[in-house]
């Protein structure tokens, strides 16, 4: 009877502990980036969407990241079975029906390569499988476009500071206002493009809960892009959404650089 009790517990605390770490992916905070469509026009020229959006996009929504600032790997079963069966990428489009108009205006494809569609199934490959909603993708999109869509984090607003083709900004003054408007400082990410710096996106860092509302300060301020030149240098063009011409940088905004 010992004997028995005793093979039948193995399996089932084998099982038990495999799904119990299956079900915690080991992560901090949410980091969520916000893409601004003009400096991702000009890096990639013709491959870029037409009309420009004048807002701030999301890109790779609620990014689930170690404290260290580094992105958690995606979904695999074998190499990062961080949830236990989470939705499939290939469910997004009937999962997402129900916010298809918040997700096309807020949560675009920026690449005329990618449908929307697919661009989707991609953030839900990359950071949602990951996330704290394996099972439940639109809770998980929705949670970031209401976060996207709260004018409290609006970039616009909080930068403190206005596209322009004429002036380039200090990143350390766009990362000081942020921080006055909202208290934390989030990160700023860079494209480089004819030796000069972009600004390409902001994102904010976001303490973990379901569903993610309150912000922290992002570990590192500055991706590897801004980094990539000496302090002195590191300001940013903030370009206009009509600053491209066919792939090109506008006359205007090459005259005044
Ligand atoms: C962050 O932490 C992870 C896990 O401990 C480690 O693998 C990774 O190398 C660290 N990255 C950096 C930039 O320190
Ligand atoms: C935010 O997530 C992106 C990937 O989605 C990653 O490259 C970046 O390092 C993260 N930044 C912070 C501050 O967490």
């Amino acid at each position: 009877m010992v004997m028995k009790l005793v093979l039948l517990a193995f399996p089932a605390a084998v099982l038990w502990s495999s799904v119990v770490s299956a079900q915690s992916p080991d992560f901090a905070y949410y980091n969520l980036s916000l893409i601004w469509p003009a400096s991702f026009c000009i890096s990639a020229a013709k491959n870029c969407v037409r009309p420009i959006p004048k807002i701030f996009t999301i890109s790779n929504g609620l990014c689930p990241t170690l404290q260290n600032g580094t992105a958690l790997p995606p979904y695999d079963p074998v190499d990062n079975n961080c949830n236990y069966s989470p939705a499939a990428p290939g469910d997004m489009a009937k999962a997402l029906k129900p916010i298809q108009r918040r997700l096309q205006k807020t949560w675009p494809s920026l690449s005329n390569g990618a449908t929307n569609q697919l661009f989707w199934e991609v953030v839900w490959a990359n950071q949602g499988m990951c996330s704290d909603y394996p099972q439940d993708p639109l809770v998980y999109f929705t949670s970031a476009l209401n976060l996207a869509e709260n004018s409290k984090y609006d970039p616009l607003k909080v930068l403190g500071v206005q596209p322009s083709s004429t002036t380039a900004y200090a990143i350390s003054t766009l990362l000081n206002n942020v921080k006055k408007k909202v208290g934390f400082y989030p990160q700023i990410s860079c494209s480089i493009s004819s030796n000069k710096l972009y600004l390409r996106e902001v994102r904010f860092c976001f303490k973990r809960a379901k569903p993610p509302t309150q912000l922290q300060d992002c570990p590192t301020t500055m991706d590897y892009v801004c980094n990539s030149v000496p302090t002195a240098q590191q300001n940013v063009i903030f370009p206009p959404a009509t600053a491209t011409i066919s792939g090109h940088v506008s006359w205007d905004l090459l005259a005044s650089a």
